[in-house]
């Protein structure tokens, strides 16, 4: 980008005609936006287009100065596209920018096309045809992580793990099951993304300054050319709000939140000491000091840039709390921490996927921490109930073997039939209802299969689950 260092005591600003002296360098840098809004290019220019078309099938414009004016807008974005574009600070932000190029090339065409029209609009117009295109290429990687956790889980529907409350082994789970929990956090997530996009599909052009426009434009052809759904329908509201803003940054935090707890678990499950997984190596880095290390850097960064996330969601509640109606320069700040978190959400949701794809799951790691919880206990106890004893006598009847085990120094599924009998007796009742079938509730795969219902467990639940994914996404095995 370049820019201009000497004010020039005749300022050449846009706006500069009630002025007597120019900005000075630091209020220049400190007030542009052109650093960052940029990006917003495509946006601006299309939403230029749409707004000259309107203009000149209203008669407010004339067929030549539109002709010139597309014209212009081409070239400038096969300009940018090729990075030959001179970005001009002194011009402040993308609109004007672009706009003066537009005057350099075409003349008198292009001082007519802001008719009817303020950058507050243009902006928040650009802003929105923006975020759409983001939300939707947000939709597609959150489909394609979703799809690498439901292979994942295929492949290990049936594979024990324990399951953790308070991380302390409590029942037996399949890893399959496990990764199904993440795909409805991100099938919510997905839900909520669709949902903000409804609300960030609407047009602000028209809303011009913050009170309309005075000529005759018709604001629903303008909607329909840029595939808006509606058009805002205040104009004081379409210029001021960025509630759209905010939303996207709530439904990203909660996204990045999803993400940040897989990631924990994936740093607890990789430690050598419980050693459930291993990530491939692309994923991970080594120490500069100790040999040994594998250290789990992406998910570390994944729950350290989760922060980040979250702190542009305050930021912009922040940004919006104390503005009255209706637009006020504050919003300018809405634009960092929005592209940054849809790049960070981006990125992450790219790299995750594909970190999930190789995961290296250890089944052995799983079954060792699986024979040392008694995970099996309160399968115990639904037995004993399932023969007519009253749960809360089984609860503690099974409490007595358990810690009868534990003296023993072994896990509960390793007691025969007469060690857990004697263990019973002092309940009345617990011992005599113990049969054989007892020892295929409290083996691990009893415990699994006993939970077939929708939702549960079960390898086969949890295959109906993947198939029912499937299906919803559209999606074949592997796509
Ligand atoms: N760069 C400004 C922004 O991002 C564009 C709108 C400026 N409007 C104005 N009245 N100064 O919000």
């Amino acid at each position: 980008m370049t820019t201009q260092n000497t004010p020039s005591p005749e300022s050449t600003k846009t706006w500069s005609g009630r002025f007597n002296e120019p900005v000075s360098e630091l209020v220049k840098r400190y007030t542009a936006s052109v650093f960052f809004d940029h990006r917003m290019a495509a946006q601006d220019i299309r939403g230029s287009l749409a707004h000259a078309r309107m203009l000149a099938r209203q008669g407010i414009l004339s067929g030549d100065d539109l002709a010139a004016i597309e014209r212009g807008m081409s070239q400038i974005a096969d300009e940018i596209a090729r990075g030959d574009f001179q970005w001009n600070l002194d011009d402040e932000d993308v609109h004007l920018n672009i706009e003066k190029r537009l005057i350099a090339l075409i003349g008198d065409a292009g001082k007519r096309l802001h008719t009817g029209r303020s950058r507050n609009d243009q902006v928040a117009t650009d802003i929105r045809l923006w975020l759409r295109e983001t939300i939707d290429d947000i939709l597609e990687l959150i489909i394609v992580f979703q799809c690498r956790l439901l292979d994942v889980a295929e492949a290990h529907a049936a594979t024990p793990m324990p399951g953790f409350t308070h991380l302390q082994v409590a029942q037996p789970v399949t890893f399959g099951h496990h990764l199904l929990a993440y795909y409805e956090m991100a099938r919510r997530d997905f839900e909520r993304f669709t949902d903000c996009r409804r609300r960030v599909n609407h047009l602000p052009l028209g809303a011009a300054a913050l009170a309309g426009a005075s000529y005759p434009i018709d604001r629903e052809s303008v909607a329909a050319e840029l595939g808006f759904d509606e058009v805002c329908r205040n104009s004081m509201d379409a210029v001021s709000d960025r509630d759209f803003a905010i939303e996207f940054c709530a439904a990203a935090a909660l996204l990045m939140t999803h993400l940040s707890r897989l990631s924990e678990e994936i740093i607890f499950w990789m430690s050598p000491r419980v050693s459930f997984i291993d990530l491939a190596d692309r994923f991970c880095t080594g120490s500069s000091i100790m040999p040994q290390k594998k250290n789990p850097d992406v998910p570390e960064l994944v729950r350290g840039k989760t922060g980040r996330v979250n702190g542009h969601l305050m930021a912009l509640l922040t940004l919006m709390k104390g503005q009255p109606l209706a637009y006020n320069k504050d919003n300018q700040e809405d634009k960092e921490p929005l592209f940054d978190t849809a790049d960070t959400v981006i990125d992450t949701l790219r790299i995750y996927a594909d970190m999930i794809g190789g995961i290296r799951v250890k089944p052995d790691g799983m079954r060792v921490a699986l024979a040392q919880g008694h995970a099996t206990a309160t399968d115990l106890a639904d037995y004993l109930v399932k023969k007519g004893l009253p749960f809360r006598d089984a609860h503690e009847a099974v409490a007595r073997a358990v810690r009868a085990a534990e003296e023993r120094g072994l896990d509960l599924s390793r007691l025969n039939l007469g060690e857990l009998r004697t263990a019973l007796t002092h309940v009345p009742g617990a011992a005599e209802r113990l049969d054989e079938g007892a020892l295929t509730a409290i083996s691990i795969e009893g415990s699994l299969c006993a939970r077939a219902h929708i939702g549960g467990t079960a390898p086969d639940a949890v295959r109906a689950a993947i198939t029912r994914a499937r299906d919803e996404l559209g999606v074949q095995k592997g796509a």
